[in-house]
């Protein structure tokens, strides 16, 4: 369980002071996908960047694993390494290097064993039918292609939370459903974590943890 307790995050913009989040707090279950809703500019992105320690909160606490964390204080990067992975409408692969080796970076950056990470990319390269695409171009693939690839990779830094902001944002009916049934494939058979954010109402159809952003508090809705 990841427990987040009373975040309270604001942005400055020269004199005017926007408060996003009020006193909001948020449990997040391991091994289960979590979703959170809410209209556009409610304070999603901000929330999933706080939670993935990527942006601090003014005030806010970490429960998890008998430990204590000060959002606002501590220093989260070991925690964030050892944790997390982010996956991005945006896609983020690297235009250089073909999807083979896209997939090999978070091996290379996290210092995993490569022949263990060549081992699981091909199982996965097969699990999600992209073996055919493993020496391509990330230019010359398709919005729902990048987004398998960018889903494969996120899978292989050995971090066991996929933090997903808007993973559909950008795909269509066919590739939205494709992604869907690949989130509930791999939640299933390999346990990963999923907190996800989107206004994608077909998301409510795979989940039971769902939160709902509103009036700067998170409410579990489900
Ligand atoms: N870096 C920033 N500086 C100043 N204001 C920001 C910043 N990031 C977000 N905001 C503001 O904070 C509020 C919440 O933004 P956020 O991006 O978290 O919303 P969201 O729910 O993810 O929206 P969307 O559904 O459109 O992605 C908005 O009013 C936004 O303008
Ligand atoms: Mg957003």
């Amino acid at each position: 369980m990841l427990d987040f307790k009373n975040i309270n995050k604001s942005y400055t913009n020269m004199t005017k002071s926007n408060l996003v989040l009020d006193d909001a707090s948020i449990k997040i279950n391991i091994s289960d996908i979590n979703l959170i809703i809410g209209s556009s500019g409610v304070g999603k992105s901000t929330l999933l960047n706080i939670m993935g320690c990527l942006i601090r909160p003014e005030i806010g606490t970490l429960f998890c694993g008998g430990k204590r964390y000060d959002l606002q204080k501590d220093n989260m990067n070991d925690f964030r390494i050892r944790s997390y992975s982010y996956l991005f409408q945006d896609f983020n692969l690297l235009p250089e290097f073909n999807v083979y080796d896209n997939l090999l970076l978070p091996s290379y950056i996290n210092k995993l064993n490569l022949n263990e990470t060549k081992i699981s990319i091909e199982k996965y390269m097969k699990y999600i039918d992209i073996e055919h695409l493993k020496y391509v171009f990330p230019n010359t693939l398709s919005h729902g292609e990048k987004q398998r690839v960018a889903m494969l990779r996120s899978l292989l830094g050995g971090k066991k939370i996929i933090l997903a902001d808007e993973p559909t944002g950008n795909l269509d009916e066919i590739n939205t459903k494709l992604l869907l049934e690949l989130i509930v494939n791999i939640n299933k058979e390999f346990g990963y974590t999923f907190v996800i954010t989107s206004h994608d109402m077909n998301f409510k159809k795979i989940t039971s943890n769902i939160f709902k952003i509103e009036n700067k508090k998170i409410n579990k809705i489900k």
